[in-house]
């Protein structure tokens, strides 16, 4: 994933700690951003809850961000009045489906970022949260369909290799489907990749960048290591990095024993995917980040990969590049079972009987 430091010394929030990016920016386009205002509504679903609220917040904090509206079953008001005491430009509003609160909150978003639904507990799979979370995004995807069939649709919600092409479905039987504004967030991923291996290097995680492809559950996840330059990694760490990128969800869902999975590091990951989500819609240029996109990159119809990201949103998938020959294997190996995962998501909608 490529995201910017100088951006994030701009929004003054956090510490930078991001590599390239902005290397194909000339100093004029940067100087030039950084005066102009930011006019952008974004829309966090699900906003009361673990990711939603520290999300949210960073979203608050945002120079990108003019107007925030948080939308949740539960406590949406509170939220945003609690935040709305924060000094900053951001207007921010939230509401509960009463009172045509989806609407309101969906009416002009230029981005929609979806935490909603449940989270795992020790012992589950992110599948296992298919049956609950499944009707949940499709209501929401139905409700953005609807109120605001132009933005940008990032999904949050697991299992994401499903509630992706479950949200592309619906969209599709509303005639509003454009595969540039659907994404699946796996930045959790990179932002994983990246920590671990400067760990295990000795660096700084700023100056490190990791692509990481396939998709968000298990070894569909496929960190390319082989592409770190200058690491040296004997093969049992190679493997040890690789499984802890894998599985970094179980390690948190774990730990946490039994009150959910990760919340913190999710909300930075989707903050810093959606602030460059909000930078590419305003003109800024060499935007590439990976996401979970439909893809003809392999045969999965859905694939994480580089993307870039401009006025519309996904501009254009990108070739992930060259793989070692254990990845090639792995990547063998994550190709049916991602399939899978991503015709059930499709089934869910289209071939609803079987459920
Ligand atoms: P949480 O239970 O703390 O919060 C979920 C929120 O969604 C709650 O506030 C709940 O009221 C709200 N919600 C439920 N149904 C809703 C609906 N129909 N409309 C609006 N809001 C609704 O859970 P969390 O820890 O924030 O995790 C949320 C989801 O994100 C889970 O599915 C989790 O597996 C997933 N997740 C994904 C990643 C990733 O990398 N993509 C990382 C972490 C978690
Ligand atoms: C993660 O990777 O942390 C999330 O997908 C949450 C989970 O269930 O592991």
């Amino acid at each position: 994933m490529i995201v910017s430091s100088k951006v994030l010394a701009r929004s003054n929030i956090i510490a930078s700690s991001f590599p390239r990016v902005y290397k194909c920016l000339s100093a004029k386009s940067l100087s030039f951003h950084s005066t102009t205002a930011a006019s952008r509504k974004v829309a966090v679903l699900g906003a009361a809850g673990g990711i939603g609220q520290p999300l949210s917040m960073l979203f608050k904090l945002s120079p990108e961000v003019s107007e925030l509206a948080c939308y949740d079953v539960a406590n949406a008001p509170g939220i945003a009045a609690d935040l709305s005491h924060i000094p900053t430009k951001c207007r921010v509003y939230g509401a509960s489906p009463e009172e045509n609160g989806l609407e309101k909150c969906l009416k002009g978003a230029d981005l929609v970022v979806i935490p909603a639904g449940v989270p795992r507990k020790p012992g589950m799979t992110r599948d296992d949260l298919f049956n609950i979370n499944a009707s949940i995004v499709k209501t929401l995807i139905e409700g953005c369909a609807t109120h605001c069939p132009n933005a940008i649709l990032a999904i949050i919600s697991n299992p994401v290799n499903s509630t992706v092409p479950i949200a592309a479905e619906v969209l599709k039987q509303h005639n509003v489907y454009d595969p540039r504004k659907l994404v699946g967030v796996t930045t959790l991923d990179v932002v994983r990749a990246r920590t671990f291996v400067a760990e295990s290097q000795g660096w700084d995680p700023k100056d490190v960048d990791v692509t990481v492809i396939g998709g968000h559950a298990g070894i569909t996840i496929l960190p390319l290591f082989s592409q770190v330059n200058n690491a040296k990694f004997t093969d049992e760490q190679l493997e040890a990095l690789t499984v802890r990128t894998q599985f970094g969800g179980d390690e948190v869902v774990k730990a946490k024993a039994g009150a959910g999975s990760a919340t913190l590091s999710m909300a930075y990951a989707g903050f810093l995917f959606g602030e460059n989500i909000l930078k590419a819609l305003r003109g800024e240029e060499g935007i590439v980040q990976c996401a979970f996109v439909e893809s003809s990159l392999t045969e999965a119809s859905y694939f994480a990969s580089p993307c870039r990201f401009g006025r519309h949103g996904v501009e254009e998938v990108l070739p992930f590049g060259p793989l070692s020959a254990g990845e090639t294997n792995a990547l063998q190996k994550l190709i049916p079972e991602l399939i899978s995962q991503i015709q059930r998501g499709r089934d869910y909608v289209v071939e609803p009987q079987a459920f």
